[in-house]
């Protein structure tokens, strides 16, 4: 079974090409140097350059895997959640070449694809708690098999990776902020500042970042006095601290014995380092997806498909993009 999936729900153009749920193929073109001058995504921007990229990229992942397009046997694209002017450019792609070739096309939450690309290349799911840090969600998962998640819990206003970007703009560091606070965190101490653990000790999986990106805004004026590193280190802190907290929390309440997790913000090393010490002190098995695998790309998207094509499932070519789709209804 080889599978080609196309990932385009925001601002990462990427395809990539399993066989057998074997990675032959992962490319992803990324638009950070496009943002980089706005500060942030602009849809119609991110759009452009999707329809630019998505041939190319298609070609190399092609080349990569040194397979033409007659031997696929499903296309699958991302359907949601992300910006419809993006998802509709990948789905659209998948769905004519689905046609064209005469094979099986299926639509993947891009949620699904983060939840799971932890498991990617390690047996396939099994039950754990997910929890999924990215720019747009931040949430707490009960995986009870494929296909079968239970939501524990999500933040109530900003995401964790959306707190990184804004406190990086707010410090005056390069788009996107995650990666920049986290390098410039490794000078800096994380006990400097205080900042606010928000919802720590609240009796429920919620998250809340936006006070404590206000606690950051509330120290600019003195941002001639106290030294960036130890900012960036101190917030990461507050946020990295919350997160293994309540992870932890959720694998005890709900008794699995494995954490997975994923999305942009798995990448940031504070939180590895802290979260494998954490699990270990509490004999919870960790799985951590590679980096390549953390931020937006199409493996997890193929990978998804792939698990879904074996147990029978196809999606209509009528389905249609959901910028709004959600992990668990
Ligand atoms: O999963 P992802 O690529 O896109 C979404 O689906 O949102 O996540 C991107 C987010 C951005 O907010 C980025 O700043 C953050 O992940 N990120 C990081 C790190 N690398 C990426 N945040 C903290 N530390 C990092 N090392
Ligand atoms: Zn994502």
């Amino acid at each position: 079974m080889t599978v080609l999936a196309l990932e385009s729900s925001c601002d990462e153009t990427a395809v990539a090409i399993l066989r057998d749920g074997a990675l032959l193929a992962s490319e992803v073109a990324s638009q950070i140097a496009l943002h980089a001058a706005t500060g942030g995504v602009v849809p119609e921007v991110a759009s452009r350059s999707h329809l630019i990229m998505l041939r190319p990229t298609l070609d190399a992942a092609l080349s990569k895997a040194g397979i033409s397009l007659a031997e696929v046997d499903a296309f699958a694209a991302t359907r949601g959640p992300g910006l419809a002017t993006s998802l509709m450019l990948g789905m659209s792609v998948a769905k004519g070449l689905a046609v064209g070739f005469g094979k099986p096309f299926l639509a993947v939450n891009h949620m699904e694809g983060h939840l799971l690309s932890p498991f990617f290349g390690k047996g396939g799911p099994s039950p754990a708690v997910g929890l999924i840090v990215s720019g747009g969600h931040t949430m707490l998962v009960d995986i009870t098999a494929t296909a079968s998640y239970r939501l524990l819990g999500q933040t109530v206003d900003d995401a964790a990776g959306e707190a990184f970007d804004k406190v990086g703009k707010l410090l005056g560091l390069p788009y996107p902020g995650g990666p920049n606070v986290n390098r410039l965190a490794r000078d800096g101490n994380p006990k400097a500042i205080d900042f606010p653990r928000s919802m720590l000790h609240s009796d429920d999986f919620a998250f809340s970042f936006s006070g404590l990106k206000t606690s950051v805004r509330y120290l600019l004026p003195k941002l001639a006095e106290t030294p960036l590193a130890d900012i960036c280190a101190s917030f990461q802190e507050a946020i990295v601290d919350v997160l293994i907290a309540k992870t932890i929390r959720a694998a005890r309440t709900t008794g699995r014995d494995t954490i997975a997790i994923s999305g942009g913000v798995s990448c940031n090393t504070r939180l590895r380092e802290k979260l494998t010490a954490a699990c270990e002190k509490e004999n919870l098995h960790l799985l951590l997806a590679d980096p390549t695998l953390c931020t937006d790309n199409a493996a997890m998207i193929g990978y998804v498909a792939t698990l879904r094509l074996a147990a029978g499932e196809t999606s209509s070519l009528t389905t249609d993009i959901d910028p709004n789709l959600r992990l668990v209804v």
